[in-house]
């Protein structure tokens, strides 16, 4: 039974199907009383504002684009790193802005995305029996007792490389990061040597062109007026996994009813902890931010109701968010009853598809991987049935980096199994890479095309 009363902690007497397990609770209430004290990372006013962004996406008026890796790591706080991952949303967001007409929102899986959940929560390798890793903010990968040891200091560390993270974020955001002075970031110029079909790459180059143009345009039209314009905007999300992290800076501020979560714009609910009665369903009521759900094939009308009245009693624009993660080969059966149960009960919605978790495959050697044919055919059913529900698909989820990995297999950069481990680098999931993820923002533009109204 839920508490009553929602406090930032209420969560606490509620089954957790992701425990940590801290063995020193001493330490770890110091660590998280020393991360109450810390400033907010992001904003009310910024969470306000993406609220109302996603209010707009409800109605099919804007399109959200959220994507960064699985699992982010402490050691890929560099600027290198960080200013690829934004390069390559930029880029997504500006084929997508082409292909739906509608303006898109930038949310990054970073500054905060460091807790995964586990099938498992022990991992043996020959012989031997050791937690798993459940992401940088819990314990190290590697594979030792020592590194796999639950060390409650992470919390303070994964929020001190947060606010790194989000601080670099912000000044490439407002120095102009698709300024026309800084063409590196938005050109897609590179397209011209790739081995694509002919009528991308000719669709690329048009792109490119008329963006070249547009930035132009705006420049002639006065350096104030470009500075405005060409202002970056990204928002922050990662999953809600590690409620000591995410209570620990949840707090009521001035001028505003309620409590907001402080350490990012947009958390979400995993799909291994959106159980009704469990401790993340009770902290994420309580919250003001968007929320997020992502929701998996076995999910019925009934669980979908339920957890729409809990989380969004007042089916408040812009608060709900389901993120949809069937698989290419269900969704065409899973998601026509979910989205007509939630018209019919007159719920506002936030569709979004992660076209990711429904589809990972293993080897023959036994490697995580994901096909790009399949990811782009979940996210074209998935656009199909809205269509046919006449319902809007407000956005989609990937996970992607700005580097030249290879995790994925297919694409025009023809990936195979062969190639993975050249450079496979995901600590979890499989990422597209920067060419399979631009080529992706390519191919739903196209589909989107079909959709507009
Ligand atoms: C994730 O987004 O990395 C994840 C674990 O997803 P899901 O909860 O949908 O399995
Ligand atoms: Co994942």
């Amino acid at each position: 039974m839920a508490p009553a009363v929602w406090t930032p902690d209420s969560w606490r007497s509620l089954p957790n199907a992701q425990e940590v397990a801290y063995s020193d609770e001493n330490e770890l209430e110091t660590c998280v009383s020393r991360l109450r004290e810390l400033p907010p990372l992001v904003t009310s006013w910024e969470i306000e504002r993406i609220k109302s962004y996603f209010a707009q996406a409800q109605e099919g008026r804007r399109f959200v684009l959220q994507g960064g890796d699985c699992a982010e790591t402490l050691s890929d706080c560099r600027s290198e790193v960080i200013a690829a991952k934004l390069k390559i949303l930029l880029q997504m967001s500006l084929v997508l802005v082409h292909g739906g007409h509608r303006p898109v929102v930038r949310v990054g899986r970073f500054a905060g995305q460091y807790a995964k959940p586990r099938s498992k929560p022990t991992e043996t390798r020959d012989g031997q029996e050791l937690p798993s890793y459940f992401g940088d903010l819990v314990n190290q990968p590697a594979f030792s007792e020592a590194a796999r040891k639950v060390d409650p200091k992470l919390l303070l560390r994964g929020y001190e490389h947060a606010a790194l993270t989000l601080n670099f974020v912000r000044s490439l955001g407002a120095g102009g990061f698709a300024d026309v002075h800084h063409p590196e970031y938005w050109e897609m110029a590179f397209f011209r040597k790739a081995s694509l079909p002919e009528h991308l790459r000719d669709e690329y180059e048009q792109l490119t062109r008329r963006l070249s143009e547009a930035l132009r345009f705006m420049e002639a039209l006065g350096e104030g007026d470009v500075e405005e314009l060409t202002r970056v905007e990204f928002f922050t999300s990662h999953e809600g996994l590690n409620l000591h992290y995410e209570s620990a800076q949840t707090r009521a501020v001035p001028r505003r009813r309620g409590y907001y979560d402080l350490t990012v714009h947009f958390p979400w609910i995993g799909e291994r902890t959106r159980q009704l009665n469990g401790a993340h369903v009770e902290f994420f009521r309580g919250i003001s931010n968007p929320i997020g759900v992502k929701v998996g094939p076995s999910t019925t009308s009934d669980d979908l109701l339920r957890l729409a009245e809990v989380l969004d009693p007042e089916n408040e624009p812009g608060k709900l968010v389901i993120i949809t993660r069937m698989g290419a080969s269900r969704a065409a059966e899973r998601l026509p009853e979910l989205i007509r149960t939630a018209k019919r009960a007159g719920r506002r919605i936030l569709w979004i598809c992660d076209p990711m978790h429904g589809n990972t495959l293993s080897t023959k050697a036994g490697i995580k991987t994901r096909n790009f044919d399949d990811i782009l055919r979940e996210v074209e059913v998935t656009f199909d049935v809205h269509d046919a529900e006449r319902s809007y698909l407000g956005g989609v989820h990937f996970e992607l980096t700005g580097e030249d990995v290879t995790e994925c297999t297919g694409g025009a950069a023809g990936i195979t199994e062969d190639d993975l481990d050249k450079n496979y680098a995901s600590l979890c999931d499989p990422r597209l890479n920067y060419r399979q993820a631009l080529e992706m923002s390519f191919r739903i533009a196209q589909r989107m095309k079909q959709s507009r109204v």
